[in-house]
């Protein structure tokens, strides 16, 4: 019941607004001030678009990951603002001020619920694709880098300094590093290295009076917030300080399928008892996926072993032999190569690429989707297995996928950074539909599978409370209408996101933003909005 209200709710009020006068109104009374904050006008004429400009849509598009998101009827920012320097991002959050509206900040447009360019209310878009510098100093083995670079410019700056080094995120050279970096942020180093944000050593954000803090100025509760917290509750981050991580020079990767006639239900079983436990090197991750079989029309179960190993396929091999003979991996499946080069491999490239493609912008997967995730904490049994693959055939359209932790994931305190989902999680799971046709009954259709597999995973999966991924945004385990009830509302997804980090976080957001101006619908509360109407005094 609940979710499909939800739908319907996103359906009306995200609903088209046409373009009128006050598009043009906003457009003007913004200009004036950003000339009142001294702005000259020849840069304003350069940053600023509304509506009517004619790259208006190219703009708004360039960013859009998600094509769910951007449908004819999809609500249109009112404005939106490219700043190319730190004053423009200063002069725009003073200016959004004046005009009431919400301010989304956009990095590389990834938010699987396109929050850094959608809204139910009116919104301004900030778009930082612009502020995207990066370097590298390999004598102190640190990077800072600025909100709007991808992830395949930092691998690629990386690479070209230095083959001894490398960084643990992501595994998709386009998504961006300001809400990569402020949600979490994991890759196929984390077993080793730890999550994005537990290699992070200062920050820059722009907070709401349009103050340039680093980590010294804004303190440690802010500096702890944006490393996991999400970055769009509390300012506008505009760069991180990254540290460096030691690579080996040969890594191996590998990809090996298994169906249910080779033993899937066995292969994927073991698999969870070793995981996150086997040599930290050694991160293999899991698709389950429906595809179709040689029977025409008859739906089978593949699973996709994708293995990423921090040293030679020889010391692998014996790794495997010891902890996950049931694969049956083989030196002929194995891949020896760079750090860099498994950047392209996961990423579908064949190895051997040249690396620029790594700096490349342009999004070629523009698809609809639907994500959403689940933590795991005991292997589920047998005979869970056939009857999720059994559930997943009959849906026929909706894929897993397992991510391993353990390792470095499980040394690290649950309230180090706001991401507490460490010990005792066995492996993440990612519900993933895609689709090419935009017919909008198929958003219903695709979207109320992926949520009916979630609802038949319940009784597998963490409880009390059921964790999240805040870097895998799902609007389905709540939102806010940044009302009186917003706190309310805000411990309904946070603590699935955050478990008891969410209160440590709503104080943080109070003290450094009581106005709650940077919100959107996952935004994290201000008690005072709350304070103000009831439980006076609570501060
Ligand atoms: C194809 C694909 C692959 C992915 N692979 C991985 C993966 O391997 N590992 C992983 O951890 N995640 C992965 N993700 C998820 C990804 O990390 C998150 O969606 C992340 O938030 C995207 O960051 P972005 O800057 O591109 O997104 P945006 O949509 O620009 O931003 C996401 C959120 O952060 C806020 N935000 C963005 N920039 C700033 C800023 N500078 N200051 C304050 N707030 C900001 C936005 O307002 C929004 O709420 C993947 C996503 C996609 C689409
Ligand atoms: C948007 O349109 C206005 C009015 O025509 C123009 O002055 C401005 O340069 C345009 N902005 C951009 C970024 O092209
Ligand atoms: C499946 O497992 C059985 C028993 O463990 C084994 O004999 C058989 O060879 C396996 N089949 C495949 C295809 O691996």
């Amino acid at each position: 019941m609940f979710p499909f209200l939800l739908l319907l709710l996103s359906f009306i009020t995200f609903s088209s607004q046409p373009f009128s006068a006050t598009s043009d109104t906003i457009y003007d009374n913004f200009a004036y001030c950003l000339t009142r904050n001294g702005i000259p006008s020849n840069q304003i004429s350069k940053i600023l678009y509304s509506p009517s400009n004619s790259s208006f849509s190219s703009v708004l598009d360039a960013y859009v990951r998600n094509k769910r998101l951007n449908t004819p009827t999809t609500r249109k920012p009112s404005i939106i603002v490219t700043p190319l320097q730190v004053q423009h991002i200063q002069a725009a959050i003073l200016c959004t001020k004046g005009t009431g509206l919400q301010l989304n900040i956009r990095s590389g447009g990834h938010d699987f619920e396109g929050l850094s360019y959608v809204s139910d209310v009116p919104f301004i878009i900030l778009d930082l694709f612009n502020l995207r510098s990066i370097n590298v100093d390999t004598a102190t083995e640190t990077a800072w880098v600025q909100a709007g670079a991808t992830l395949g410019e930092l691998y690629y700056r990386i690479w070209e300094k230095s083959n001894i080094l490398g960084f643990p995120a992501g595994l998709c050279p386009t998504v961006g590093v300001g809400g990569h970096i402020s949600g979490g942020g994991y890759g196929s180093l984390l077993r080793r290295y730890g999550l994005t944000v537990d290699n992070v050593l200062d920050a820059q954000i722009i907070d709401v009076n349009g103050r340039v803090l680093d980590r010294k100025a804004m303190g440690e509760d802010l500096f702890w917030a944006i490393r996991g917290g999400g970055g769009a509750s509390f300012g506008v981050v505009l760069a991180y300080r990254i540290r460096l991580v030691r690579v080996p020079e040969i890594h191996t990767v590998f990809n090996v399928q298994k169906t249910e006639a080779e033993n899937a239900t066995d292969v994927l079983y073991k698999w969870q008892n070793i995981a996150d436990k086997i040599d930290n090197d050694l991160f293999i991750r899991v698709l389950v996926q429906p595809i179709t079989g040689k029977v025409k029309g008859q739906k089978i179960i593949r699973l996709t072993f994708m293995g990423h190993f921090l040293g030679d396929a020889n010391r692998l091999i014996s790794v495997m032999n010891i902890g996950f003979p049931e694969l049956g991996l083989k030196r002929s499946d194995c891949l020896e190569t760079s750090w860099i080069d498994t950047m392209l491999w996961w990423y579908k490239y064949k190895i051997g690429t040249a690396k620029e493609v790594l700096l490349s912008r342009a999004y070629d997967q523009l698809i609809f989707l639907k994500r959403k995730s689940d933590y795991v904490q005991n292997p589920i049994p047998k005979d869970g297995l056939v009857s999720l693959f059994k559930k997943m055939v009959q849906l026929g359209k909706t894929g897993l996928v397992f991510n391993p932790y353990g390792g470095r994931m499980s040394e690290i305190p649950e309230n180090e950074t706001p991401f507490p989902h460490r010990a005792g999680i066995i492996f993440k799971i990612q519900y993933s539909v895609n689709w090419e046709d935009a017919d909008p009954n198929l958003i219903n259709q695709y979207v109320g599978e992926a949520r009916n597999l979630y609802s038949f995973m319940t009784p597998f999966v963490s409880k009390n409370p059921r964790q999240a991924f805040l870097n895998y945004r799902d609007l389905d385990i709540g939102t806010t209408d940044n009302g009186k009830n917003s706190y309310n509302e805000g411990q309904v997804y946070g603590v699935k996101y955050f478990k008891n980090n969410f209160d440590r976080l709503v104080k943080v957001k109070t003290m450094v933003d009581p106005q709650n101006f940077f919100r959107n619908e996952q935004s994290i509360p201000t008690l005072n909005l709350q304070t103000s109407k009831g439980r006076k005094g609570r501060k």
